[in-house]
């Protein structure tokens, strides 16, 4: 009996993924979740096959250098901004992802924290957990109108289209979008969504989602001049990764009332937050949960097992990000 692959399953995960994978492979699970970056997860991957990752763990060309036995890393994500790409090319060694399985969820979390920045339901939650509601007044809490409103969003692939549905089919929202390239007509008409450039939206939309992929290209798409655009009545959402933002400047022009409100899951140099951000009362702050029901987390793991396990037995993947490494003759 040949001996199976061995795989690193580098963070804790569903025992039932782990047994999944142990029917393929022998599995040194982290079910310990200790925490694995450059030499320990090194180290960890010495003569591994494969590996489980979860979007954290980055896999680099110092990493590759150390890892020659590694053919096939898939991530519990559907962002891989963890991975040098054409490292992991260059090194005949496959990426994958996770995408479509999360569409929806992180859609619906997308709105919900649009919701909470624009209603101000965490900082009004506060105020009465803190005993300070004494009595009805007019203006206690008002927010930003959602129905109705204009929503802008950048990055508008199946995550930033499903948050342009719940806008135009539930809210009754004006959808713009930017986007590296223009929607075809048929997606255009069923999200009700406008193309424009980067600065009408900035300078037209209530309430700006971000979406968009982390790539270098992307870092700080919105920063002090970008702030500056936007109304002092707006609202930002960032619902991709960090830094996209420059929360440092997010944070200035939340004190200074130059936006009304932002609502963020992802951070730069996250799980830390920037400490200007943590002293802003007009910022809902949620840590990198849009993915997070459990049926969404369950059937990601089990796309990233699935990737593993299609690889090591039919010599593809699923949802490969860099095919081309498997390319003859590369
Ligand atoms: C993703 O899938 O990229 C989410 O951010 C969860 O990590």
């Amino acid at each position: 009996m040949t001996a199976k692959p061995r795989i690193l399953v580098a963070r804790a995960i569903f025992d039932d993924v782990i047994g999944k994978l142990a029917a393929h492979f022998e599995v040194d699970a982290n079910q310990a979740d200790d925490a694995l970056a450059g030499p320990a997860l090194a180290a960890r991957l010495a003569g591994k096959w494969g590996a489980f990752t979860t979007g954290g763990e980055r896999i680099d060309a110092a990493l590759l250098a150390q890892c020659p036995t590694l053919k096939i890393v898939a991530n519990m994500a559907v962002g891989y901004n963890n991975f040098d790409v054409a490292a992991m090319t260059a090194a005949g060694v496959l990426g994958a992802n996770a995408p479509g399985v999360l569409t929806e969820t992180t859609a619906d979390f997308g709105f919900a924290l649009l919701m909470a920045t624009a209603r101000r339901i965490t900082e009004s939650e506060h105020f009465l957990r803190a005993g300070q509601w004494q009595k009805w007044r007019y203006d206690l809490f008002a927010g930003q109108e959602v129905h109705g409103s204009t929503l802008g969003i950048i990055g508008m692939g199946r995550i930033g289209q499903g948050v342009a549905r719940r806008g135009a089919l539930g809210f009754g929202m004006r959808v713009i979008y930017h986007n590296r390239t223009r929607l075809d007509a048929a997606t255009e008409a069923a999200c009700q969504a406008r193309y424009v450039s980067k600065q009408e939206l900035l300078q037209t939309a209530d309430h700006v989602v971000l979406v968009l992929p982390y790539t270098p290209e992307a870092h700080h798409t919105i920063g002090a001049a970008e702030l500056a655009l936007m109304k002092p009545s707006a609202t930002l959402v960032n619902l991709a990764r960090g830094g996209i933002v420059d929360d440092a400047a997010l944070a200035q022009a939340l004190q200074a009332g130059r936006i009304a409100a932002a609502g963020l899951d992802v951070f730069e140099g996250e799980p830390q937050v920037h400490p200007a951000l943590l002293a802003c009362r007009n910022v809902v702050l949620t840590p990198h949960i849009a993915s997070a029901t459990e049926p969404t987390r369950r059937a990601m793991a089990h796309l990233a097992a699935d990737n593993l396990i299609a690889f090591h037995t039919q010599g593809r993947a699923l949802t490969p990000v860099n095919p081309e490494a498997l390319a003859p003759g590369r």
